[in-house]
């Protein structure tokens, strides 16, 4: 890896494996006491921390289709609620099962529409392709707007969070747990075959979400670039600047810290892909989104699979150079495709997901 570890040094990313004391973590044991470090630094530093878990979480079904897609699958509504500081909070989650599969996996989709299907979210292929879906619309958890009273955000500290308090990545990664709350109650699906997946800024939050459950045993980011999968030391397009002054709301205030200070971040953005080892990542770029940098995810893969040689696994199996238009690398317990075209949550990239479940997990 002379040529892509070169690249890693010359954009000077820290070393993932060095913990705070600057020791080395050299075996599996340690490294779960790094991952606690690791969701410190994005929790206080970045996404900024969420509240403890609800107590409880009910769930009630609105509505129910028997005979959804051409009668291949039941699609539910339900209504999931629990209590906050400010009262109940509740919100609607679609769940759809196909028929023919027993113990089934599932994608959980943290979506931009509250529509099923969507143009974002192929639920006839999905089913076809063995899975089951639950989504929920990010919406529907708190408003994608400067502001902390809408939702979910006005249960907890509203407008007077501290500087280390959730913004609304945190907020729609928290309410994704939630779902998966509500998904261990269905003896249908398989407990041990959830993955969270989320396009572009909904990309940032399921790597986050799967970073603190491991209940997941797959993150899977589609584009999520600036601040999600991609390095920020050297990054192209999106930068913190950019990011913190447009969408200063997803991320607590301390993140503003660095802006034009990348290079003395004591993280990047590999860390955050690493702290979901040993279990399975999924990063996708397409070539056309340079505001997201396919580059910078790519590498960010690499960086992060130093961390799966401590388990004896194989993070990112790659050549040693960048990839091309149509690579899918799907060998270790890292997968990464690279696609044509622009910024969008593909057909082409629910596919990559499916056969990188299928061929991890079956
Ligand atoms: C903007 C933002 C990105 C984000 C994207 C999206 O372009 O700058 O960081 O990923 O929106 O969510 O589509």
């Amino acid at each position: 890896m002379e040529e892509l570890r070169s690249i890693l040094k010359m954009r000077n990313v820290p070393n993932v494996l060095k913990d705070q004391n600057s020791t080395v973590i050299k075996d599996d044991k340690t490294w779960s006491s790094r991952i606690r470090e690791i969701v410190e630094i994005f929790g206080s530093q970045v996404y900024g921390y969420s509240p403890p878990a609800p107590s409880k979480v009910s769930s009630k079904l609105v509505k129910e289709d028997k005979d959804a897609f051409a009668g291949k699958a039941v699609h539910s509504v339900i209504d999931l609620s629990f209590d906050t500081p400010r009262g109940e909070f509740s919100f609607p989650v679609n769940l759809v099962m196909p028929k023919a599969v027993s113990k089934t996996p599932l994608f959980l989709h943290i979506a931009f529409s509250p529509n099923v299907p969507d143009k974002y979210f192929p639920v006839e292929e999905i089913i076809d392709g063995g899975f089951a879906m639950a989504s929920f619309y990010y919406e529907d958890i708190t408003k994608d707007k400067d502001e902390f009273e809408s939702g979910l955000a006005g249960m907890y500290s509203g407008a007077n969070r501290k500087p280390d308090e959730w913004g609304k990545i945190s907020m729609w990664a928290w309410s994704a747990q939630r779902v998966m709350d509500f998904i261990q109650t269905l003896e249908e699906v398989d407990k041990a075959r959830i993955a969270v997946v989320g396009h572009s800024r909904l990309g940032k939050t399921a790597l986050w979400c799967a970073v603190q459950d491991e209940r997941f045993v797959m993150g899977i980011s589609n584009e999520s670039g600036c601040s999600g999968a991609a390095i920020s030391r050297g990054k192209k397009g999106e930068r913190i600047r950019d990011i913190v002054t447009t969408f200063p709301y997803w991320f607590c205030e301390n993140y503003r810290e660095y802006v034009d200070r990348e290079d003395k971040m004591p993280f990047d953005q590999h860390f955050l892909i690493s702290a979901i080892a040993p279990r399975y990542v999924y990063v996708s770029s397409a070539i056309g989104d340079e505001w997201a940098d396919p580059e910078s995810e790519f590498l960010s893969c690499v960086a992060a699979s130093d961390v799966y040689e401590l388990f004896g696994a194989k993070g990112l199996v790659t050549e040693d150079r960048l990839p091309e238009v149509g690579t899918k690398l799907h060998e270790g317990h890292i997968g990464y495709h690279l696609r044509g075209g622009t910024h969008y949550l593909s057909r082409y990239d629910w596919q990559g997901f499916m056969e990188f479940m299928r061929r991890k997990l079956y």
